[in-house]
């Protein structure tokens, strides 16, 4: 398995469903993060992306975020780093770093540069991401690069693709989501066009790695064709 992503969905309802403040619910579901990290290492999974925080999030009432940002900057902060360094994980933090508070700012940097000779299971985290700044972003970047050497040759998908958070980074095989939406709420526009999709009813603080391997099983089933022939 090159690439699977997952959509943490679902930490607000479980919370609700147990009377429990929405903050208990995030706070869950980052443990469950730490327990996939673990499972998906042991399934020697080459790399493995998490969508934790979208730059839509930034939406909900300020007390939302802060809590969200708050257990993502504990979480980085301490179960993420110890972690990292225990499974030798290279975790890469994706995102608009400027959306995000100084104090979180940090720690990302200081995780990034304690992970830099890392060589086990790559780890993406998406914190303050969105797929349309990606790509905004990545256009920001060409734009500057061939304006510096007068480059008016057409676009290509290679160039484009090495200009995205995840340059040098398989794209996803399969994406699983939480939670009982079947959409991608802007993860990886252009990575995930051929990608195997999950959708389960489960909510993400409920994660299990039994589901997460019945679905790679299923995965490798699966007829990949890529645009090509079915034959
Ligand atoms: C996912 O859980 C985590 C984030 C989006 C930050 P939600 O907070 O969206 O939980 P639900 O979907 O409201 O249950
Ligand atoms: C998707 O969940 C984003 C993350 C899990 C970080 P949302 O709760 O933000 O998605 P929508 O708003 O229901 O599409
Ligand atoms: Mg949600």
């Amino acid at each position: 398995m090159k690439h699977i992503s997952f959509i943490m969905d679902g930490n607000g309802r479980w919370a609700e469903q147990r009377n429990l403040p929405r903050l208990s619910g995030h706070e869950m579901g980052a443990k469950a993060l730490v327990k996939a990290l673990t499972d998906l290492h042991n399934l020697n999974v080459e790399c493995a992306s998490f969508y934790a925080f979208s730059t839509d999030n930034d939406k909900r009432n300020s007390q939302e975020v802060s809590n969200i940002l708050g257990v993502i900057a504990y979480f980085l902060d301490n179960d993420i780093k110890a972690l990292a360094k225990e499974l030798d994980l290279q975790v890469r933090i994706i995102g608009d770093l400027k959306r995000l508070p100084e104090k979180l700012v940090d720690i990302i940097c200081q995780l990034n540069s304690k992970c830099i000779n890392n060589k086990g299971m790559k780890v993406l985290l998406a914190i303050g991401y969105g797929g349309d700044i990606e790509i905004c972003n990545a256009f920001d970047i060409l734009l500057k690069k061939r304006m510096l050497f007068k480059d008016t040759t057409p676009l290509t998908p290679n160039e484009l693709f090495s200009a995205l958070y995840t340059a040098n980074v398989p794209n996803p095989d399969i994406v699983i989501r939480y939670g009982g939406y079947s959409r991608l709420s802007n993860f990886m526009p252009l990575q995930t066009a051929y990608s195997e999709l999950f959708f389960l009813d489960a909510l993400w603080p409920d994660y299990d790695i039994e589901k997460v391997k019945e679905i790679i099983n299923k995965f490798y089933t699966i007829k990949r064709n890529f645009g090509g022939t079915d034959a």
